[in-house]
């Protein structure tokens, strides 16, 4: 089955500090690097490194990252049909500072992301009826999300959209034609106004959603695992216990294992367990796609 990742493209600029720097303050950073980054591309890779048949619907900036970026689909054996390029405009460019907690501060340049307009979708539209899932984040237009999940609603594709980072703007309403809704907790707090601090908040806060006519919602709870609500349903898989250096990506390489795994199963406590795996390995390595493990390193190190 074919899944397409609708979504964002970085480069992720990263620097590794023992402490965020005060306003007006300097510092050393202890390590930096570039790495290619963005919500959609990551999801994209974690799956295709997992062996899922990939298609990427994107828009690369018109520079080295925007070459790179293209570069490194083809590396992991990703369809590029519909990765355009935006003729004299940036590649998205996320600028990462990680702290000794493991903890992240990002910065977004939209760049080319904000180039990828709901037409793109209709040019699409061939190829994204023949998929298995389409798969959305919200570091693309508002328009152009809700125009891939009007798609896959009109060729009865299902659509999982992970709503990060947060949007007040989000309709909750478009959101609930999702087939799946990953947030985190934050994101969580954000679109329902509730607090997500405890268990039973982030149950109460997800149960509203459901209330509204969403189908499966996933909320990711960092170090406390992952939660899954439906009108029937309710299950808490506990994260896998690691010693924790960057989790920069982790929500990415969390969905991008789901989707390949549910794209196999169609079950999705299994799909949520392998995911749940596969993030806590992700976290114990520094980088985004590059903390992502190939599906030969992660059979051998899966429980
Ligand atoms: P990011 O925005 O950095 O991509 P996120 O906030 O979207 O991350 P999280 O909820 O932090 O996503 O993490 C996703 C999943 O990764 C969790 O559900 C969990 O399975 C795993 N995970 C994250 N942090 C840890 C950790 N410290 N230890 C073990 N597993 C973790
Ligand atoms: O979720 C992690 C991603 O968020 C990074 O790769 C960065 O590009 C930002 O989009």
């Amino acid at each position: 089955m074919k899944i397409a990742v609708i979504g964002s493209t970085n480069m992720d600029v990263v620097s590794y500090t023992d402490k965020i720097p005060e306003a007006g303050e300097t510092r050393e950073a202890t390590g930096f690097h570039t790495a290619c980054g963005g919500k959609g591309a990551n999801q994209a890779v974690a799956a295709g490194k997992l062996g899922a048949d990939v298609m990427m619907v994107t828009a690369i900036g018109d520079d080295l990252f925007g070459e790179k970026s293209m570069d490194n689909f083809l590396e992991n054996n990703i369809n590029t049909d519909y990765v355009w390029t935006a003729t004299g405009v940036a590649n998205g460019v996320a600028t990462i500072l990680v702290d000794e907690s493991s903890q992240n501060r990002i910065l977004i340049h939209k760049g080319a992301n904000a180039c990828l307009t709901p037409e793109v979708i209709e040019d699409a539209e061939d190829a994204l009826k023949e998929c298995g899932l389409i798969v959305l984040q919200l570091e693309v237009p508002l328009e152009t999300v809700y125009a891939a999940i009007d798609m896959g609603k009109k060729h009865n594709v299902p659509v999982l959209l992970n709503p990060a980072p947060a949007s007040k703007e989000l309709s909750i309403e478009k959101a609930c034609l999702c087939d799946f809704f990953v947030p985190n907790e934050t994101e969580l707090s954000i679109l329902t106004g509730m607090p997500t601090n405890t268990l039973e908040g982030i149950k109460a806060a997800a149960q509203t959603l459901v209330d509204k006519g969403l189908k499966n919602v996933i909320v990711t709870m960092g170090s406390k695992g992952s939660m899954w609500l439906t009108k029937d349903d309710y299950l808490v898989v506990p994260a896998v216990k690691v010693d924790a250096v960057d989790t920069t990506g982790a929500g990415d390489s969390f969905i991008g294992c789901f989707v390949e795994n549910y794209s196999r199963t169609q079950n999705i406590p299994e799909a949520m367990k392998e995911a749940s795996q596969y993030a806590s390995l992700s976290v114990t390595r520094k980088g985004t796609q590059d903390s992502y493990l190939t599906r030969e390193e992660f059979d051998k190190l899966k429980k």
